[in-house]
């Protein structure tokens, strides 16, 4: 046995073992591999003809990053930033621009291990070109306007280490295309708004309009991932939405000042991204492949509802019995202050 293992990798290089299945045929056929009813396959062919167009639209719209910042260098100038705003977008986009770096090791990984289909294959691959662009295009912005970044704070290392390590493309679909992706799109409308800095302003809407084809990737391609998990898999996975929430609302509070100074509302922005998320959720919940058999994103839903209504409360559309009474908001900062200062000294 331990002879034919030690032969078989050693003539590895040279194309054995054998057994591996490739070409996949199935690639090339229109039908699905397993039994679906009239509705469901219906609905898949609809859904795959979507995801293949997310690579065109990709393609079509794919924007210059080098000439478009340099257009924009030249149009706008020297601008010099007072140091107090200076420091606020580095710490702001010490989290921006390595979530960029995630989302391109993400996207690269979902093009690589799609295998049941080629049309999501293609909609990730075009994502990772797009992320590569978004990632180049913040890096050379930075140095030009010469502003250095400090590490992201722990609880974005955190998520954005798990998302980029985890072997699960479900966790990187929820985690990456759904919730980030999600986060981005009204974030950078959120600086884009601000005018904190002309070619910051302008360059926001082009990054913005490519996150939203990312997040079309997750909601088009997870009613495949979610109608084979398991039971397990769907507890898991609601922890893990828990998570999520909980350490973006944590590092949020790190960045109060920064937004402040940013004059960006990162409540409002959150409260956004989750109610688009949760619309999304509803949209996969009535699927034909999703509908009945599991009832996870009615979960996921109420975890949105609750944060939506509870934590991410304040300013506008505060609902009636939110946490905003003194006390509560007290207890709430007590929590936020223990808990950065536990997982600062763990992380
Ligand atoms: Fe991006
Ligand atoms: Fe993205």
């Amino acid at each position: 046995m331990g002879l034919v293992s030690s032969v078989s990798r050693r003539l590895m290089p040279f194309g054995l073992p054998l057994r591996v299945q490739f070409p996949p045929d199935h690639l090339l056929d229109s039908r699905p591999l397993e039994k679906l009813t009239v509705e469901q396959l219906e609905a898949r062919t609809h859904r795959l003809e979507k995801l293949e167009n997310l690579y065109h639209k990709g393609h079509d719209l794919a924007w210059d990053g080098k000439k478009l910042l340099a257009q924009l260098v030249k149009k706008h100038g020297r601008i010099e930033l007072p140091q107090e705003k200076k420091e606020a977008i580095a710490n702001v986009f010490s989290v921006i621009l390595w979530g960029e770096l995630a989302a391109w090791e993400v996207a690269s990984f979902l093009a690589e291990r799609i295998r049941d289909n080629s049309e999501a294959k293609m909609a990730a691959t075009i994502q990772t070109f797009d992320e590569a662009r978004h990632y180049y295009v913040m890096r050379d912005y930075l140095r030009l306007r010469e502003i250095e970044l400090p590490p992201p704070n722990a609880f974005v290392k955190s998520m954005l280490v798990q998302l980029i390590t985890t072997d699960s493309a479900l966790f990187k679909l929820i985690g990456m295309q759904l919730f980030v992706e999600h986060v981005a799109v009204h974030l950078f409308k959120a600086i884009a708004d601000t005018h904190v800095e002309p070619v910051l302003s302008a360059l926001m809407p082009y990054f913005g309009r490519d996150e939203a084809r990312h997040v079309g990737l997750g909601k088009l391609y997870l009613p495949d991932v979610l109608s084979k998990i398991s039971r397990r898999e769907a507890i898991e996975l609601q922890a893990y939405q828990l998570w999520l929430m909980s350490f973006m609302q944590l590092s949020m509070e790190l960045h109060r000042k920064d937004a402040d100074v940013l004059g960006i509302d990162l409540q409002a922005s959150l409260r956004r991204a989750m109610r688009e998320q949760s619309r999304m959720l509803d949209e996969i919940a009535s699927h034909p492949r999703v509908r009945g058999l599991i009832v996870l994103p009615e979960r996921l839903r109420f975890l949105n509802r609750w944060f939506i209504e509870n934590v991410w409360a304040s300013g506008d559309g505060a609902q009636e019995g939110a946490l905003t009474k003194p006390w509560m908001l007290g207890a709430r900062g007590t929590a936020v202050r223990v808990a950065v200062r536990a997982w600062g000294a763990i992380a």
